[in-house]
């Protein structure tokens, strides 16, 4: 769905010219599951996400439009709580009532929106939506929001109304996204610095596993809680704040699992600042042994991969072409980011169709993307 299709829609149904927002999904070179442990990541806006169309309402209450799915709600201000099994309305309600927490008046409004990123594909299309809601409704009633308070609704929302306690990279990356850049983001002060992404006779390539097993948000959300208890036995903050050899004085009081988990944290987190440095450097060939190394971590200690996941960075690593590949996101499906030379594209685009197909009797998808600017207005 693009953004004519959507503004037409509205101006169809409501008869008024609506404030258009583009909201990006984000891709993540390194550093998954670190934000939570207010570590490093490095995500990038994408030019794939949500087009969103905005206008206040007439009636007392909230029309709202997910276009690309067909479905429709209806909901008053006056009560607005999470719905059991909610699906993409979570994320609306979610942002509304942080809005409200946070003392602002809301009037009624009607919202339109669709996309080009698919839900549930490790893009963040749910940061996406909330930052979309967040910047359409600050914009539309002069709420006086920063971008940063912006995200932290956008992050309550999902905490308290979806039920995942997910950390700010999605939400940051979507909202501060930068054309051609990458963002090094310090997720304890969520500060970040910009990286120019110049891979010259290499690109990034996304493969999409059309999978998402069911387990992932609770399987989420335990994690968080192992890391937090290791944190806590070692009287520190986060996992952010120590070394692999603090690790060693806790060995025998956690699990072997518990244990290989918060390893994982401590080197996923060294492994970022060295992709920054790799890039730096120009030196693609590093940055692509990191991306190996973090799915291996990924796959074996956090254990947050699966087969389908799996098998699409093993028929990477089988072409010397693919300088890396790993998961991206929080895992049990979604999409593999790669690294690859710019010449091996097409063939290797073919050949990891048909082996995926082979293998599990349906079909991955392929996005290539450019890294975009953040959440903002969109002018036609
Ligand atoms: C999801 C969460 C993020 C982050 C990743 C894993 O995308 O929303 O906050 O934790 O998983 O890196």
């Amino acid at each position: 769905m693009n953004a004519n299709e959507i503004e037409s829609f509205f101006k169809h149904h409501y008869d008024s010219q609506p404030l258009m927002v583009f909201s990006p999904g984000r891709l993540n070179l390194i550093g998954e599951h670190t934000d939570y442990n207010e570590g490093f990541v490095f995500p990038a806006a994408i030019d794939k996400g949500i087009y969103a169309a905005f206008d206040k309402s007439k009636t007392p209450t909230c029309m709202v439009h997910a276009l690309d799915l067909d479905e429709f709600m209806e909901f008053s201000l006056e009560k607005v709580t999470p719905l059991t099994r909610g699906g993409w309305k979570n994320y609306i309600l979610g942002v509304v009532s942080e809005i409200q927490k946070r003392n602002k008046s809301l009037v009624p409004f009607n919202l339109v929106f669709g996309g080009d990123i698919p839900l549930g594909a490790g893009l963040s299309s749910s940061a996406a939506l909330e930052n979309a809601v967040a910047y359409g409704l600050n914009e539309l009633m002069d709420l006086g929001f920063t971008k940063n308070e912006m995200i932290l609704i956008s992050q309550k929302a999902e905490h308290h109304f979806v039920g995942v306690k997910c950390g700010i990279m999605d939400q940051f990356a979507s909202m501060f996204g930068e054309k051609n850049k990458a963002l090094l983001l310090d997720c304890r002060n969520i500060t970040a610095e910009p990286f120019t992404i110049d891979l010259q006779d290499h690109q990034i390539l996304l493969v999409n596993t059309n999978v998402k097993h069911s387990l992932s948000d609770s399987a989420y959300n335990k994690r968080r809680e192992i890391c937090e208890k290791v944190a806590s036995l070692l009287n520190v903050k986060a996992l952010r704040d120590l070394k692999t050899s603090d690790l060693h004085t806790i060995k025998d009081k956690v699990s072997s699992e518990a244990y290989q988990m918060a390893l994982y944290v401590i080197e996923e987190n060294e492994r970022v600042l060295k992709a920054g440095e790799a890039i730096k450097k120009n030196d693609i060939g590093e940055l692509g042994r990191l991306l190996y190394q973090s799915h291996k971590g990924l796959q074996h200690q956090y254990k947050v991969s699966c087969e389908e996941l799996d098998f699409l960075v093993e028929a990477a690593k089988s072409s010397s072409k693919v300088k890396g590949a790993r998961m991206m996101g929080g895992g049990f499906g979604g999409c593999t980011i790669n690294i690859l030379e710019k010449d091996e594209v097409s063939s290797f685009k073919d050949q990891i169709t048909k082996a995926y197909r082979e293998k599990f009797n349906f079909e991955c998808s392929i996005y290539e993307v450019k890294l975009s600017d953040g959440t903002g207005k969109y002018i036609s």
